[in-house]
């Protein structure tokens, strides 16, 4: 992730830029800059390294100018170095962005054969660029900025300022969190709430394919389709303490829509996004995956079904056979540890104590132990012998939802670098997978705009007493996940079920009364979930299929409510149908006025086996 604020101001703005990206370096430091007009002209400072680096670049050659931009790093594409740090400018505007820009490549290459001279290797710098080729097509900045952004494809913010045009922002939000802060005779644009909080707490926050014109205190806000669009000004008590809900009613809500961001930046730490290659080359690790007999994989509740699905991935890329249990179990039992054996523990907050002892057990056993977590400089993190960082961010919901999807975007990449280990995955393979996962913040973007049609479902869903859900595959897991999260949030009785499964018995559970949610991409195993499903119907189930269009089209018209998932590469179904699956349990909890942040008799880390 990386921080990006803006000012049109009364003032010169420097120093308030500088304060407001000091509130942002949670999100990344590797480099800082700030662009401002002066007289007219664009005009950067940039520097490598933490803030501290840039305010001394300022001091030594202060930059004045009231409309002006800033961004604190966190290198996706390119080095951290002083040509990568933003603002990236040409002589007409300057950008900062957050988020992945996926076809930069082609942008880049059609921008080079337009006569464009690039300076950093990012993919942010295009679009600079590309804004900068319209200017000279001759359209204004306002439509140069949005003719530009509908080009774009990934996830991102961005906010940026025109030569000669004092006191216009212009920014843009997709998939990336953008709020715009209204003050006296001044607007500001910033990655949140508290960013602004030295200057406003009046916040409005975009939605995705907004587009914000800011001209001194006047603020016009554009959706998707261009049309005036009025986002609620709400009063934040943000401050620098509180990490606060983005304008979301409840922080799951916020984990939730963080999603395509904290996956994005997940996958620029394990993926090269240029080469389309997986980028884990610790010695170690390769060595360790290489030569191991079995992999053992271990966690607690929803990591637990992380770990499901990875055991999916690295039997079927790596052929690494593996051995999976809830960590409360599998020390209990006394496994048989292989002689160079390695152990995979996966813990959003790397405190839970079920995990750890597990994970300890695994060590005395001479096992070489991994672990994948969201706290770097937690217990777990520190007592594995490699450890893996999520960058989920905090993850203040007690029913983890941007965690799990940001533990399947490392383990993926962990499975992949496993598989080109042991000799199983060629570089066009890998390539592919790494594209697809690439793709995968896009595709969430895409799925959210439908939450309302979720809502209602939710609201549907939230009059059962029991429901069950189907998966198979590496779907499986999946059902169960979503059968814990209607679970833990809104009280309601859940299974999840291995979809062959359900004729062996818990067939015999089903009546109109029982809301059967069925996961089922249009992918190899579609068609026995199908079967599965009719079964189902034909003794009055109420079947709500989770699917692709294809799978929703050749599912037929008895089934009871349709949820469509964007159209992707089945490898990243799980990322993908996670979010239906937390997004209906959201609004069936909403439904029953639970406590959906910190439902009943549940803690966000259990630190007691
Ligand atoms: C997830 O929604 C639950 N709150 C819970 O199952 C959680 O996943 C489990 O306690 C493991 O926590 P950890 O990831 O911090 O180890």
């Amino acid at each position: 992730m990386c921080g990006i604020v803006g000012i049109a101001g009364t003032k010169d703005c420097a120093g308030a830029i500088v304060d407001a990206l000091r509130r942002l370096e949670y999100r990344g430091y590797d480099s800082a800059g700030i662009a401002t007009l002066v007289q007219g002209k664009i005009d950067r400072r940039r520097a490598l390294g933490k803030l501290s680096a840039l305010d001394a670049v300022l001091r030594d050659r202060p930059l004045p100018g009231h409309t002006g931009i800033g961004h604190t790093r966190w290198a996706t594409h390119g080095k951290p170095s002083e040509l990568n740090a933003h603002p990236h400018a040409t002589d007409k505007v300057a950008i900062v962005h957050n988020g992945i820009i996926e076809n930069f490549r082609e942008l880049r290459a059609e921008l080079i054969a337009k006569g464009h001279k690039f300076e950093s290797e990012t993919d942010s710098e295009v679009c600079a660029h590309l804004i900068s080729q319209y200017l000279d097509e001759g359209l204004p900045p306002e439509q140069a900025a949005k003719t530009a952004i509908k080009r774009l494809e990934g996830a991102y913010a961005l906010a940026m300022i025109f030569k000669g045009e004092e006191g216009l922002l212009i920014g843009a939000r997709m998939g990336s969190p953008l709020a715009v802060g209204y003050g006296v005779n001044e607007a500001y644009l910033g990655s949140d709430a508290f960013a602004l909080a030295p200057f406003t707490n009046r916040v409005s926050y975009l939605d995705d394919g907004d587009v914000v014109v800011v001209r001194g205190p006047e603020v016009k806000i554009y959706d998707v389709q261009d049309r005036p669009a009025n986002r609620e000004i709400k009063v934040t008590s943000a401050s620098a303490g509180l990490v606060d809900k983005a304008g979301h009613r409840h922080y799951m809500a916020k984990e939730i829509h963080e999603q395509p961001e904290v996956i994005a930046h997940t996958l620029a730490h394990y993926l090269d996004p240029d080469a389309r290659t997986v980028r884990l080359n610790e010695p170690r690790l390769a060595k360790a995956l290489a030569e191991a007999m079995r992999l053992t994989i271990s966690a607690c509740g929803t990591a637990y079904y992380a770990g499901l699905v990875g055991k999916y991935w690295f039997e079927q890329l790596a052929r690494l056979p593996v051995e999976i249990d809830v960590a409360s179990e599998l020390r209990y039992r006394q496994p048989v540890y292989p002689e160079n054996g390695v152990a995979l523990y996966i813990s959003q907050s790397g405190e839970t104590a079920d995990t750890l002892a597990a994970l300890r057990d695994a060590k005395a056993h001479g096992q070489v132990t991994i672990a994948i977590v969201n706290v770097p400089e937690s217990t777990i993190a520190r007592e594995a012998d490699i450890a893996l960082p999520t960058f989920a961010g905090p993850e203040i919901g007690v029913a983890s939802t941007k965690a799990f999807t940001c533990q399947l975007s490392a383990l993926a990449p962990l499975a992949i670098a496993a598989a080109r280990a042991r000799g199983h995955m060629d570089l066009a393979t890998e390539n592919k997978l790494c594209s697809a996962l690439l793709g995968a913040p896009r595709h969430i973007v895409e799925f959210l705009k439908q939450e309302s049609r979720i809502e209602h479902l939710g609201g549907e869903v939230a009059k059962a007493r029991d429901v069950l859900y189907l998966g198979r595959g590496v779907n499986y897991p999946l059902a169960l996940e979503g059968a814990l999260k209607l679970k833990e949030i809104s009280y309601i009785h859940a299974e999840g079920y291995a979809a062959g499964e359900m004729k062996h018995g818990p067939i015999a559970l089903i009546d109109e009364k029982v809301p059967v949610i069925v996961i089922a991409p249009h992918d190899a195993l579609y068609e026995k979930t199908v079967s599965n499903m009719q079964e189902v119907m034909a003794r009055g189930g109420k079947v709500i299929l989770i699917s692709d269009k294809a799978g929703i089209a050749a599912a037929g018209a008895q089934v009871w409510q349709t949820v469509e998932v964007p159209e992707a590469d089945p490898f990243i179904s799980p990322l993908l149908y996670a979010v239906p699956v937390q997004t209906l349990a959201y609004y069936a909890a909403v439904a029953k006025g639970t406590d959906v942040d910190q439902p009943r008799n549940l803690a966000k880390s259990v630190t007691v086996e």
